[in-house]
C-alpha cells in the first residue's frame, strides 16, 4: 500500500470494526486518498463508495472499490502486467525530470516507467487502465528515493531506490462498489442516502495534489510545467482550484456544509488534537446536523517522522528537536444511541479511549 500522509492505516481495524458494528450495509469514504479504510469497509461486505479530488485516488477507487475481482479477466491481467515488466526503459519526462533535474528515482527505474507509462495510456477508457495504472504507482512508490511525502527527495539515495522496478497484480476484492471523482463540496449531492459516511479531511494547509505530485503527473500523463528542487507541477501553485478543507479559515464551513448535505444515518470523522477545529466545535457541528447523538474517541499515535528524526540545518546537522512526538487522533461517531455506542465499543479492544467532551 503507498506511503501517504495521514494514512488511517494503524486506525484501518477500528475503523472497520466501528462500521460493522452498527449494522452499516452502505458506505461512502470521501475523502478516501490510499483507500484504504475504504478496502477495509467492503472487505466487511459493504457497498462502499470512495471519493477524492486528487487524480491518483481516483485511480486507486477505480481499482480497489469499483472493480470486482471476480467480474473480470485475471489471466488478461496477469498477462498485462508480465509484458509491461519485460518493455525495455526509454527516457522522456520521468527521467528528465525526475531522476536527471531532481533524484526521485533512479534513471534505469524512470526510464521503465516512461516506457511503460506510454504504453497504459492506450487502454485509457477501458476496465483495466485504472489496474495498470495502480500496479505502475505502487511499483514506482515501491522504488522511490523520499520519506513518503514528494515535497522533497533523499540527499543520499534509499537503499530501495537500487532495486528494480517491479510491477505486481494489485490485491483486487470481490464484490461492487463505486469511485466518486472529483471536489466533496459537488459531489456529495450525488450519493444520495446511505447507511454510513466516513470523512477523513486534511489537517493543515498543504494541498495533497502537491505533496504527491509525482502520482498526479503520472496519472494525468500530461508533461507539465515545474518548479524548485522537487520540480513541482506549476499548475498546482495556482490558487484556483484549492481544497476549502486546507485553509483554516474555511475549513469549518465547509465541514459543516459538507455534514448537512450528506444523507447518512451515521458519520464517522478522524481529526486530530493538533489541528484547526476544537473537539467541542467537531461535536457541536455534528449534533447541529441532526446527528443526535455523538461520541469523540482517542487513540495515541505516533508523529510524522520528521519529529521523531529532529530539526536539521541545510549541512545536514541536528539543530533542535520538535516538542511534541504523539498525538491523539480523534475519531468522532456521530448518528443514533445504539448505533454510537456500539461502534464505540467496537474500537475499545483497538486502543479506542473515550473522550469527554466539554459542552
Ligand atoms: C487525510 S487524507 C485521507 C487519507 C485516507 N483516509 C487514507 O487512509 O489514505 C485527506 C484526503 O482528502 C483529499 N481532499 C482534500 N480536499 C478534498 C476535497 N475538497 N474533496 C475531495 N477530497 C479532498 C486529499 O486529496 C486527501 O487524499
Amino acid at each position: 500500500m503507498l506511503k501517504y500522509l495521514g494514512s488511517k492505516r494503524r486506525l484501518v481495524p477500528a475503523l472497520a470494526a466501528a462500521a460493522t458494528a452498527t449494522g452499516a450495509r452502505t458506505a461512502a469514504d470521501l475523502f478516501t486518498g490510499t483507500t484504504r479504510v475504504a478496502q477495509a469497509f467492503k472487505k466487511t461486505g459493504m457497498r462502499v463508495v470512495a471519493g477524492d479530488s486528487a487524480s491518483y485516488s481516483q485511480v486507486l477507487a477505480e481499482c480497489f472499490i469499483a472493480t470486482d475481482s471476480e467480474a473480470i479477466d485475471a489471466s488478461l491481467l496477469a498477462e498485462e502486467i508480465a509484458r509491461l515488466n519485460q518493455l525495455p526503459g526509454a527516457a522522456g519526462y520521468v527521467t528528465e525530470v525526475f531522476c536527471q533535474k531532481s533524484q526521485f528515482f533512479q534513471p534505469q527505474n524512470g526510464e521503465k516507467i516512461d516506457a511503460i507509462r506510454d504504453v497504459i495510456e492506450d487502454y485509457r477508457g477501458t476496465w483495466i487502465f485504472p489496474l495498470l495504472l495502480t500496479s505502475l504507482l505502487q511499483a514506482a512508490d515501491r522504488v522511490d528515493s523520499t520519506t513518503g511525502l514528494q515535497m522533497a527527495y533523499l540527499k543520499e539515495w534509499a537503499p530501495r531506490s537500487y532495486r528494480p522496478l517491479d510491477l505486481r497484480i494489485p490485491d483486487l476484492l470481490p464484490g461492487p462498489g463505486a469511485s466518486l471523482p472529483g471536489d466533496v463540496t459537488r459531489t456529495v449531492a450525488t450519493i444520495g442516502p446511505i447507511d454510513l459516511a466516513y470523512l477523513d479531511p486534511p489537517y493543515n494547509q498543504h494541498r495533497y495534489e502537491s505533496n504527491y505530485h509525482i502520482w498526479e503527473t503520472l496519472v494525468r500523463w500530461d508533461a507539465p510545467e515545474h518548479y524548485g528542487r522537487a520540480c513541482k507541477r506549476v499548475d498546482l501553485r495556482e490558487s484556483s482550484g484549492r481544497s476549502p478543507f486546507n485553509h483554516k479559515k474555511t475549513f469549518a464551513p465547509a465541514l459543516g456544509q459538507l455534514i448537512e448535505g450528506l444523507q447518512a444515518d451515521v458519520v464517522m470523522l478522524s481529526y486530530n488534537d493538533e489541528s484547526w477545529v476544537s473537539a467541542q466545535d467537531l461535536t457541536r457541528m455534528l449534533r447541529d446536523n441532526g446527528l443526535r447523538e455523538v461520541q469523540a474517541i482517542g487513540f495515541e499515535s505516533t508523529r510524522y517522522i520528521g519529529s521523531r528524526i529532529g530539526i536539521h540545518n541545510p549541512q545536514g546537522q541536528k539543530v533542535g528537536s520538535v516538542r511534541r512526538t504523539k498525538n491523539i487522533e480523534w475519531l468522532f461517531i456521530a448518528g443514533d444511541r445504539n448505533s454510537v455506542r456500539a461502534a464505540t465499543a467496537a474500537t475499545e479492544s483497538f486502543g479506542g479511549q473515550v473522550l469527554e467532551i466539554a459542552k
